[in-house]
């Protein structure tokens, strides 16, 4: 288990996932709102992560901020022959920092698999880009006391493929499936104990690594998971999608 002195070497992180919302007109809007809140010198760190077509808009408007910018997928393959893909090396040229990798949705609705998803997390850091690395277990797996064995199996396909060292230029987001976008957040109870047994799958260099939390995080029930020894941060869904929400939640993290 990590101590209060591992949490405070870590810096809070907490990033909004847009999905596959927005316009040219919200983004505008939504970001002339929060990029003023967030402005000076702060604990936490912020970034967002826009649908692609819409990372130059975000760069943009954010470059005089210290709000950082970041994708919600990336290709498998380096370059080539690949209709409707974008490379790691694209998402570096448009000014992108972090990329999420394995989020729950592209695993369910895209058949990711653990291999896939490893395959990006490869290309990604191959062009310097910080993998945002997400597991979570469904409720059917927890129910069925596998929930544990689930996120161990997610983890390990990514060490095997790239070493446990190179998780030290990654972060790693815990989204039980049934927290996200239901309401419904995992306990403390929970949360505390897949963190830690995330960081001690990590060994040695665990204590070195962000992990968030996603799932439900609004501004209400931020403070009380990142009071939590073992969570640095949040990804964060719905209510990033509105800047007093995001914001909310963006200073829970900023103690
Ligand atoms: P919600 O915050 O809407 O539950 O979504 C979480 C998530 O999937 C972030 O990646």
């Amino acid at each position: 288990m990590s101590t209060r002195l591992g949490k405070t070497s870590r810096r809070p992180l907490v990033i909004a996932n847009w999905k596959m919302n927005g316009s040219y007109h919200t983004n505008a809007e939504l970001l002339a709102q929060f990029a003023p809140q967030w402005q000076g010198v702060h604990c936490a760190e912020v970034a967002i992560c826009a649908p692609y077509i819409y990372l130059p808009q975000v760069v943009e408007v954010l470059s005089r901020s210290n709000i950082v910018v970041g994708a919600q997928d990336v290709s498998q393959f380096k370059l080539g022959a690949y209709t409707g893909e974008i490379s790691g090396a694209m998402l570096v040229d448009v000014g992108c920092h972090y990329v999420i990798v394995g989020h729950s949705e592209r695993r369910a609705y895209f058949a990711e698999s653990n291999r896939i998803i490893a395959e990006k997390f490869m290309q990604a850091q191959a062009v310097g880009l910080v993998p945002i690395f997400c597991v979570g277990e469904s409720l059917e797996r927890r129910e069925a006391g596998e929930a544990l064995a689930t996120i161990g199996a997610q983890l390990q396909a990514v060490i095997d493929m790239v070493g446990l060292g190179a998780f030290k230029q990654a972060v790693i987001a815990y989204e039980p499936v049934w927290a996200v976008g239901t309401g419904r957040i995992a306990t403390p109870e929970q949360v505390e104990e897949m963190h830690g047994f995330i960081r001690a799958q990590l060994g040695s260099i665990g204590a070195g690594i962000r992990i968030l939390y996603g799932g439900s995080v609004k501004p209400d029930n931020a403070a009380q998971t990142f009071a939590l020894d073992d969570v640095d941060g949040a990804l964060v869904g719905g209510a990033a999608l509105q800047a007093n929400t995001f914001y909310g939640i963006c200073q829970a993290a900023d103690l």
